[in-house]
Formats: structure tokens, C-alpha cells, sequence
């Protein structure tokens, strides 16, 4: 046997120079910070935060990861004559033409799963605030002119034994489900075309929305549904804002239709109604539904994840199929 050592067979991948690598553009300074060992040295990445600057960076981009504020339509796209895919901080689709995109062959990748269990809790969050009238409390304790605890001062809502509605019974609607049952809350689920839907709605004193927003769930919840729930209801939406007639949920609030809403989202964000802001039975949310340090940072992670995996050429598993789901 010879003594000679044999060199280790090594894979040495020789390194592209940076200026042969796909160009991705960050439109956010976090998605940066938090996925720079991803990037390194498979693409050049490049933050563009102003449009001025996005418009400049596009022009040569690959690929480009947006935040759910941002639109992504026909007009947005021809600055990116190159892009083959367009990657957003979100699980929601409603700001993207995916019509558009197709038409373009350019793949969209989104933020599914990661985002569940922070969306549900701040749904939970939500209700909770609702019932026991938290941030109404709150108030009363900042304005500092005292108060005094009586048998009947203040009181809100049990859980235990209500009936709930869940619409949409997507991955957030489930686990919100999920949640609710471990408060000892009975829940029940209506997907599409569910032809119980008013006598679930008769029934619901918590309504709790979870759908996606398209042309058909636009006011999904308008007058006419706000009429069928029962009068101590409590009205939750962390989907999208134009889910629900915003005019129309005012008015049954200020009636005393309705016991509470709690509502992450609104339909002209960041505008919110007055109706909405003087009522002091709505608890108002900034659109916090996924807004946890664990949950941002993956949803940036697997964002970049499946745009570097459409621009090595693999399929990414966070690709949105056909009918944008
Ligand atoms: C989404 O993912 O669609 C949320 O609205 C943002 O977290």
C-alpha cells in the first residue's frame, strides 16, 4: 500500500464575481439586516427604500422583496423589465396584481405558515381587550381623576361557554379556532359558499374574520350581516380592513348593536374613521397582527428564501399557486 497521503477531494466551488450574481433589491432596511447570511454570495443585494431609489434599482433587478404596503401593479412592474420574481413580507396577496405578474412570468413568493400563531394571538388579544374592556380602562386610569371599584362598575364580558364565528378557515382562522377553545369559547367555522352562514351568524357573539381580501370579500361584513348578530356580539378583524363597511360597523357600535370590535385593520390604512377612534367600545391596532420579533424575522427569511430559490432555479415552497392562495 503506499504511504503517499492522497490529497482530500475537495468541492471547491469557485466564487462568481459579485457583479455576475442576480440582483435582489430589499425594499426595507430590516429584511437586510435580518438575512445577510442568506444572501451572501448568491446574490447582489441592494436596498432601496425611497422610490426614487427603488425606481433606480429596479431597473436591472432579478428579483425584489416589498412590504405589504407597497403595490405591486402593472405600473410598479414595468420598472422591473428583468424581474423574475417578486417576493413580499406578507401572507396577503391584495396589493399585488398576480394577474400581472403571470401575464410577466414572474413568480411571487409570500410569508405563509410563519405568521399563524402571531396573527391568531393578536386576534386573541383583541377579544380579550374586547371583553374585559382593557384599553377603555386603561384610559379611565390615564387620565388620572380616580375612580372607584362598586359591584357594577365596569363590567365586560366571561368567554367561557360563548359561541364564536370564525370566517375564513384558513391556516390563521383554525388556529385562531384553536385558541379560542382553549378559553372554553365554542367556535364555529364557515369557509366559502356556506349556505348556514345566517344562522351561524344569528348565533355568533364572537365574529372573528380571517379571510382574504379579493373582489368578492370586499364589505363582507356590511349592514345587512351586522343586523343578524346577536346584540352583545363582539366583531374581530385582523384580515384585511375593506373586509368590513366601515360606516356601517360605526353605526352599529355607536347604537349599542354590538358589545365591542376589535380591529387591527382598517380600511384606508393608516386613516381610521372617527366613528371608529371616538367610540370607546373599539380597540384599535396599527395592523400589529404578525408584528412579533420572532415572527418579522422569519417571515424576512423566508421571503429571501424562496426569491434566492427561484433565482438558483428550484422551486420555491412558498411559492403562491394559481388562485393566489
Ligand atoms: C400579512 O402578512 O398579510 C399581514 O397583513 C402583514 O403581516
Amino acid at each position: 500500500m503506499s504511504s503517499a497521503r492522497k490529497t482530500p477531494a475537495r468541492s471547491v466551488r469557485a466564487r462568481v464575481p459579485a457583479r455576475l450574481l442576480p440582483k435582489l433589491v430589499l425594499a426595507h432596511a430590516y429584511f437586510d439586516t435580518h438575512t445577510r447570511d442568506l444572501t451572501a454570495r448568491k446574490s447582489r443585494t441592494v436596498t432601496a427604500t425611497s422610490r426614487v431609489e427603488l425606481k433606480r434599482e429596479l431597473r436591472d433587478a432579478d428579483a425584489v422583496l416589498i412590504h405589504f404596503t407597497q403595490k405591486a401593479d402593472a405600473k410598479f412592474l414595468d420598472q422591473a423589465p428583468r424581474l423574475r420574481v417578486l417576493a413580499t413580507f406578507s401572507v396577503g396577496l391584495d396589493h399585488i396584481d398576480l394577474n400581472e405578474c403571470r401575464r410577466r412570468r414572474i413568480l411571487v413568493v409570500h410569508t405563509p405558515g410563519v405568521l399563524t400563531r402571531a396573527t391568531a394571538e393578536q386576534a386573541m388579544a383583541l377579544l380579550l381587550a374586547c371583553a374585559r374592556r382593557t384599553a377603555e380602562g386603561d384610559r379611565l386610569c390615564r387620565r388620572g381623576r380616580g375612580w372607584k371599584a362598586a359591584p357594577d362598575f365596569m363590567l365586560g364580558q366571561g368567554l367561557q361557554g360563548r359561541r364564536a364565528l370564525i370566517v375564513g378557515a384558513g391556516r390563521i382562522g383554525r388556529e385562531t379556532a384553536r385558541l379560542m377553545r382553549a378559553h372554553g369559547i365554542r367556535v364555529e367555522l364557515s369557509g366559502r359558499g356556506d349556505r348556514e352562514l345566517t344562522a351561524k351568524l344569528k348565533r355568533a357573539q364572537i365574529l372573528s374574520l380571517h379571510l382574504p381580501l379579493t373582489p368578492q370579500t370586499r364589505h363582507w361584513l356590511d349592514a345587512r350581516k351586522l343586523r343578524l348578530l346577536p346584540s352583545d356580539a363582539i366583531v374581530i378583524n385582523t384580515g384585511r380592513g375593506p373586509l368590513v363597511d366601515e360606516t356601517a360597523l360605526g353605526r352599529a357600535l355607536r347604537s349599542g348593536r354590538l358589545f365591542g370590535a376589535g380591529l387591527d385593520v382598517f380600511e384606508h390604512e393608516p386613516r381610521i374613521p372617527r366613528a371608529l377612534r371616538e367610540l370607546d367600545n373599539v380597540v384599535l391596532a396599527p395592523h400589529l397582527g404578525s408584528a412579533t420579533l420572532e415572527t418579522r424575522r422569519a417571515m424576512a427569511r423566508l421571503a429571501v428564501q424562496g426569491a434566492l430559490a427561484v433565482l438558483q432555479g428550484r422551486r420555491p415552497a412558498n411559492e403562491v399557486s394559481g388562485d393566489g392562495r
